[in-house]
């Protein structure tokens, strides 16, 4: 089976719609970008189109890549207590000369809809469910679109960054699931693949995953890819994998579920200040 992510997405953004459509005002979502490096365009596009669709305001503030970290902050504290804005990013990578830290965390915990505040990590942690950062989110979600059941099952997570794999980690744990983060130094990998129902690349390693890594029949979901000479590889060996596994395309996989779920997080953001339940 393929877990199509653009199909998953798009019921998703009709509910969003008919949420939105039956407000009085619409939501609207900030994005700050300071470093307009072609992959952050690119990823902002995708949030403005799909903002744009579902009826969504949407406001990019383009900072130059010289901004210092003080004006930055300045201008995050007027969208802060801005009441017309419902969520707030800051599109990563910043520049060296930023600490990056420091400016997440300065963002209003109620507008953190990317869900990458201490605060909200916190609650993530304690099983309180606030604002889930959007990739982690977007896969629970697309394996709850496909009836794949995550409780009781074995999962291997590739990768351990803050906006995947660690995030991941704890909502599989919450879940019921039984949970293997493995790393770059991890040992025998394929043994820890092979014993797994759900396997998560998220490591930017091309075709790292191979059949005989996996049990037939394996879920596999692929967020990790690599540009090399300027083709993109994903960490799995698709072509290989999708007659013996149920498996994310590529594109079409799970990109396509992290738009849809930063526009429910926003949305889910206007509610909470507009005290709806
Ligand atoms: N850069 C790459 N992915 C993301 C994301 O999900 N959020 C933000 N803010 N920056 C990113």
């Amino acid at each position: 089976m393929i877990l199509d992510g653009r199909e998953a997405a798009s019921a998703v953004y009709e509910t969003l719609k008919q949420q939105i459509s039956e407000l009085s005002t619409p939501p609207k979502l900030t994005v700050f970008l300071v470093w307009d490096d072609t992959s952050s365009l690119s990823y902002i596009a995708q949030k403005r189109k799909y903002a744009l669709y579902v009826w969504m305001d949407f406001e990019l503030i383009r900072l130059s890549a010289e901004t210092d970290e003080a004006s930055l902050l300045a201008h995050m504290d007027e969208k802060n207590s801005d009441t017309t804005v419902s969520g707030i990013i800051v599109q990563l990578p910043l520049p060296k000369h930023i600490d990056t830290k420091r400016v997440i965390a300065h963002i209003d915990h109620d507008k953190d809809v990317d869900g990458f505040t201490p605060a909200s990590i916190g609650n993530l942690f304690l099983g309180e469910d606030r604002y889930v950062s959007c990739t982690p989110k977007g896969i629970m979600r697309l394996l709850a679109h496909y009836d794949k059941e995550v409780e009781g099952k074995r999962v291997a997570i590739l990768g351990r960054s803050n906006i995947v794999g660690k995030p991941l980690a704890l909502l599989m744990i919450n879940a019921g699931a039984t949970v293997t983060s493995c790393n770059s130094r991890t040992q025998d990998v394929a043994e820890i693949t092979r014993w797994a129902d759900i396997v998560v690349l998220a490591m930017g390693q091309p075709k790292f995953l191979k059949p005989e890594m996996v049990r037939e029949g394996a879920t596999i979901i692929d967020v990790g890819f690599k540009k090399v000479n300027g083709t993109i590889f994903w960490d799995a060996d698709y072509d290989l994998l999708k007659s013996r596994t149920d498996i994310t395309p590529v594109p079409g996989g799970v990109g396509a579920m992290t738009v849809a779920m930063l526009l429910e997080n926003t949305l889910l953001a206007f509610k909470r200040t507009h005290q709806y339940s």
